[in-house]
């Protein structure tokens, strides 16, 4: 069933390219869908709540964010010894939306949600691949299962042909316009949810890859100078010589 296999759909963001940069409305609008749809079942580990001030949240704002986060960070009771909650704090990362592997599985017939910390930089596509995934989910191709009839679309498991197997455990998660309000008043069509969400998602996978950038420039920049000076001191030194 290769040839049902299809590539990403070109997808542009501002972050793109040599001299990309933040949108920082559109990374807190995807952020909204991160918190709203997505982290019911992907964790994001490797991010800390106080990573969202990189978005433009205040200090407060961040610290409400967190304390108002459905899953609590595990804990233990200091007078009992035994396993506890508390609500989440700025230098908290984000709590794991299952407790374990076989609570995730079963929730998910019998796969777990991967971290989507890094998603962008493991799947080839990245965030083309995971606007593409979340906006690709369609009917198994009639074709397809004349050609194949053993190859329909198992029950619990859902046709998609940016999927690399065509079928995967995971529903598609944006199903109708308007499933987050978004506090900027953007209109949130699907395709816009998941622009937001795999912007959102490029910068989880790399936050520093813009100021990475601007500082390579900068050193390119020194580097030009500092040849300019050089080549006046030696054509100053060498001025009476010859
Ligand atoms: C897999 C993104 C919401 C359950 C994935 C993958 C991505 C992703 C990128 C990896 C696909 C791959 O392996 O190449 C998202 C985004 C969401 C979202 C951006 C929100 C807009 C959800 C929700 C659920 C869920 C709400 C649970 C109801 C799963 C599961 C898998 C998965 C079970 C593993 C699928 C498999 O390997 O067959 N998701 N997801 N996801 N997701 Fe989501």
């Amino acid at each position: 069933a290769e040839e049902y296999h299809l590539e990403p759909k070109p997808l542009h963001l501002a972050s793109d390219g040599p001299f990309g940069h933040w949108d920082k409305q559109q990374l807190q609008r995807g952020f909204q869908v991160y918190k709203e749809v997505c982290s019911a079942c992907h964790s994001l580990r490797h991010v800390a709540f106080r990573d969202l001030e990189q978005l433009g949240y205040t200090g407060p704002e961040v610290k409400a964010i967190a304390e108002q986060w459905q899953i609590e960070q595990p804990d233990v009771n200091p007078d009992t010894g035994e396993a506890d909650t508390r609500p989440n704090r700025p230098a908290d990362h984000f709590p794991l939306p299952f407790p374990n592997e076989v609570a995730a599985k079963a929730a998910n017939n019998n796969a777990v949600p991967p971290d989507l910390s890094l998603m962008v930089k493991a799947r080839e596509g990245g965030a083309a691949y995971i606007h593409s995934l979340i906006t690709g989910y369609r009917d198994q191709p009639k074709e397809l299962l004349a050609q194949f009839p053993t190859a329909k679309t198992p029950p619990g498991l859902h046709y998609n042909p940016y999927f690399p197997t065509l079928n995967l455990a995971m529903p598609p998660p944006l199903t109708s316009a308007g499933q987050v309000q978004y506090a900027d008043g953007t209109e949130a069509t699907v395709d816009q949810m998941a622009t937001d969400v795999a912007a959102f998602l490029t910068w989880t996978a790399e936050p520093d890859k813009i100021k990475r950038h601007q500082v390579g420039y900068a050193a390119v920049l020194f580097i030009l100078i500092f040849c300019g000076l050089t080549f006046g001191a030696y054509k100053n030194i060498w001025r009476d010589k010859k």
